[in-house]
């Protein structure tokens, strides 16, 4: 009997030291943060957890900066959006997550309507994030931009033939036109700007003439669109800035190659503007280290950080004091859609309607 015993005990620790190796597990709060949940004040805390579908190395250098300036330790959890959001959902108030950084406002504002999300703010955040790129309740914030463009095979299209995301449903563009699936939230968020500047009936007329005119059925990502430009499978494509400025910085001769023989076009400027979006972070409601989560939301969006992530990444800073990276500038100024970002996620459930409605896979 002892002998069982005593190998139960023995699993059990073995069990216990497995869960003690996972690395990427945030270290676990003190058990006087009780309190801290319910007032403001965590001063003892130095740390914040973060839970991040990011996965740039550039971020992880701006982790380290920010422990290096406040003492305060990052411990990070990269995971796909969808699943980190469950994971959050289902660790209720015993999680660990203090913020939920993430692509896209579609994804954000399901984060919040799921209520896992609570409100924090403080006047450098509002200083350093225009309002259009903050939740309106102020539970999420915008920390990177970037715009959803039309990039084009430079040898078969003149920009001239360019204008719209709206004249690319055009008899001349059928079987030319290239974007990945309707299940993506980027295009969720791009249909759902347009419900909001053109109305429903519009936004679908829209979705039904790209089907119209797709190359071919949407699949993979955005960089693959490209490739099947390159690939001679269509002429035109719609997909975000940064991916195009990764593949012309790319390690892979390939993708350089693809990249170059492409260029950038901002659409609508004479119009609506071009669809812009966010990656961002939510304040996780459970949060155990509010203080610190927004003071890292502070230095993320601050000009050292915004500047890091524009040139290292291709993305647009939200910070409006922060100049964008030379390969950005060399694309030009453009016009943005004039929304409030959030309007991208209250659209979400009714541009998934109508993606279903016109067929779009
Ligand atoms: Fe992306």
């Amino acid at each position: 009997m002892r002998k069982i015993i005593s190998l139960l005990m023995m699993s059990l620790l073995l069990i216990l030291a497995a869960c003690g190796n996972e690395t990427s597990e945030p270290a676990k709060t003190n058990s006087t943060t009780k309190k801290e949940e319910t007032v403001t004040e965590s001063t003892e805390s130095k740390e914040v957890n973060l839970y991040t579908s990011r996965h740039y190395d550039v971020d992880d250098e701006l982790y380290a900066n920010f422990e290096k300036e406040t003492g305060i330790k990052v411990n990070v959890i990269k995971g796909e959006a969808d699943e980190l959001l469950e994971r959050i959902k289902r660790e209720g108030d015993a999680t660990q997550a203090d913020l939920l950084y993430t692509a896209d406002v579609g994804r954000l504002s399901r984060a919040k309507e799921e209520g896992v999300l609570q409100s924090g703010s403080s006047e450098l955040l509002d200083k350093q994030i225009p309002k259009k790129f903050q939740d309106n309740d102020q539970m999420w914030y915008g920390l990177t931009k970037r715009a959803r463009v039309i990039i084009y095979n430079k040898d078969k299209v003149k920009p001239e033939e360019l204008s719209t995301y709206e004249a690319l449903t055009e008899d001349k563009w059928k079987g030319r036109v290239l974007i990945r699936s309707s299940e993506n939230v980027y295009n969720q968020s791009l249909l759902a700007s347009f419900i909001d500047i053109n109305g429903e009936e519009k936004a679908k007329e829209w979705a039904e003439g790209i089907v119209a005119n797709l190359a071919r059925n949407p699949e993979g990502g955005d960089r693959d669109q490209a490739k099947a430009i390159a690939a001679g499978i269509g002429d035109v494509a719609i997909m975000n800035t940064y991916y195009y400025g990764q593949m012309l910085n790319s390690e892979d001769p390939e993708e350089v190659k693809v990249a170059e023989g492409l260029s950038v076009f901002f659409p609508n400027q004479e119009t609506t503007g071009t669809h812009v979006n966010i990656s961002g972070a939510g304040i996780v409601k459970h949060s155990k280290n509010k203080d610190n989560a927004i003071k890292l939301l502070e230095f993320l969006s601050a000009p050292e950080a915004q500047g890091t992530f524009a040139t290292a990444n291709f993305e647009y800073p939200v910070n409006p004091d922060v100049e964008p990276s030379d390969l950005l500038k060399s694309w030009g100024n453009f016009k943005e859609q004039d929304i409030q970002l959030s309007v991208l996620g209250d659209n979400n459930t009714k541009s998934i309607m109508i993606f279903n409605e016109v067929g779009w896979k």
